[in-house]
Parts: structure tokens; C-alpha cells; sequence
């Protein structure tokens, strides 16, 4: 036990998990100015390397999930729109959603000029904005490591409804069972309980995923090893 008062140590420990649950603040924080939301959605301010890696999500949904000019993408958790200004392109319309209005703000500049974009903020966790069996894909990169795992499945629940029969999901994160996972893993818990930081990366593992597409009602169920070392869940909606 570090020095301090024990019953202000818990009480602090209690408020940062409650924090974690607190996305649209911690994110509308993250997302104060364009370039640090850039970082905290990629890891890139410079735009160079910021397209590059939306080249590589493009890439790795085609692969997994395919991608239809047809196809109306929603997003889950857009950010910037460092995806959908690409993918806008490939689909026929490109719904892009996020808790923060912040992060939110910076994808209207950035998807400037694009007349098949949608953006939406959530309310909270869920897709209650969207009508059921509308979509003919859903996706959400790079926020399940946000998440706690109830909000994770919350989101998978809600891809299954708000897809149309055949439609597809994709959702990625760390896997523990990785080198890098474990490092992330490793990380976390060298934090004393009070200062774990609410956004901090918590991976997940493949029968985790398994169980949330197979709870939701999907089939064609399958588990991917990206070439960025992160583990995606895919499945299709029954008809
Ligand atoms: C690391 S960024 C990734 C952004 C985007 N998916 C991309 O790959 O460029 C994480 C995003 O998830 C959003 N987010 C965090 N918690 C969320 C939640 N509970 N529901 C929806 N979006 C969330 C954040 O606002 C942020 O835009």
C-alpha cells in the first residue's frame, strides 16, 4: 500500500473506473485539437502516415468483410474519419458515429467535399440512433482496447441488429496472446489501482470475440490475424 489515507485511496481507485465509462468525456478531452486527436486515433500527426494507415483498415476490411460499392458502412467509434474518407469513396453511403462530438467535429472538415457521408454522435454506448436492418456493414477499429468488455458486447449486440439480413461485422483489438498484447497487459497492471488513466488499452482475447459474435446470432464466424499484429472478429448476419 502506498502512503495516504486508505479509505481516499479506494475512493479514487473506485472514481477512475467509473472514468473509464465515461467516454464521451475522456474522448471529447482527447480530442481538444485536431493534430493530438490525429495522434490519439493513430498514433500519426503528420498526414503522410496518418493515410497510410487508413490504405492498411481499407485493405484489411476488403480481405475480411469484402467491400460492395453497393454497401451502406457504418462505423463505430469514426474518429477524425481517417477511414471513411477512403471508404466513402468504395461504398454507396458511409455513416461515420462516435461518442465525442469533438472528434466528430474534425471528421466534418475532413470529409469536406464527400456528398456520401453521414456523421452521428452517440448518446451513449449502443445504436439506438439507427434503425434496425439497415446496414450492409458495420464495423469498429481501434476502440474495443476503449472499452470495457460489457460496452464491447453492447456494440456487437447492435451491429447484429442494426444490420440486414446477410449483412457483415468487423470489430478488431490487441490479442493477449501476443507479445505486444502481453506488453500492453504488463503495463497496465504496473499502475497503482488509483492512477490506472480511463482510457488505457485492454486487449482481448479470440474466445472473447467468439463468444460475443456467437451470443449476438452470427454464423460465418471467424477469427483473423492482421498483418498490424491485431486479432479482427468478422460474421454475417443470418438470413
Ligand atoms: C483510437 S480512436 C479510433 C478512431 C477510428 N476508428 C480510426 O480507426 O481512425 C477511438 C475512437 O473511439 C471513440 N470512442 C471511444 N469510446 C467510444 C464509445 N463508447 N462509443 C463510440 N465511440 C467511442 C473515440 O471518440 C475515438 O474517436
Amino acid at each position: 500500500m502506498e502512503n495516504g489515507d486508505p479509505n481516499r485511496l479506494w475512493q479514487d481507485s473506485v472514481h477512475a473506473l467509473g472514468e473509464r465509462s465515461n467516454y464521451k468525456r475522456i474522448w471529447n478531452d482527447q480530442a481538444a485539437h485536431p493534430e493530438v486527436a490525429k495522434l490519439a486515433v493513430a498514433g500519426y500527426r503528420e498526414e503522410a502516415g496518418f493515410e497510410a494507415t487508413a490504405a492498411d483498415t481499407i485493405a484489411t476490411l476488403r480481405a475480411t468483410t469484402g467491400i460492395s460499392p453497393y454497401d451502406i458502412a457504418l462505423e463505430i467509434g469514426c474518429g477524425v474519419g481517417r477511414v471513411g474518407k477512403h471508404l466513402a469513396t468504395q461504398c454507396y453511403h458511409w455513416i461515420g458515429t462516435d461518442i465525442s462530438g469533438e472528434m466528430l467535429r474534425h471528421a466534418s472538415q475532413r470529409l469536406q467535399g464527400l456528398s456520401n457521408v453521414t456523421l452521428l454522435e452517440l448518446h451513449t454506448v449502443g445504436l439506438s440512433e439507427i434503425y434496425s436492418g439497415t446496414m450492409d456493414l458495420v464495423y469498429c477499429t481501434i476502440v474495443f482496447m476503449h472499452l470495457f468488455e460489457w460496452d464491447r458486447y453492447r456494440y456487437v449486440q447492435e451491429m447484429a441488429r442494426v444490420l440486414r439480413p446477410g449483412g457483415r461485422c468487423y470489430f478488431d483489438n490487441i490479442p493477449l496472446d501476443s507479445a505486444h498484447g502481453w506488453q500492453v497487459f504488463s503495463e497496465g497492471a504496473a499502475y497503482p489501482i488509483h492512477r490506472r488513466p480511463a482510457h488505457m488499452s485492454m486487449s482481448s482475447s479470440r474466445e472473447e470475440f467468439r463468444s460475443y459474435l456467437t451470443h449476438a446470432g452470427f454464423e460465418d464466424i471467424r477469427i483473423h490475424d492482421l498483418p498490424s499484429g491485431l486479432i479482427a472478429g468478422t460474421g454475417r448476419k443470418p438470413y
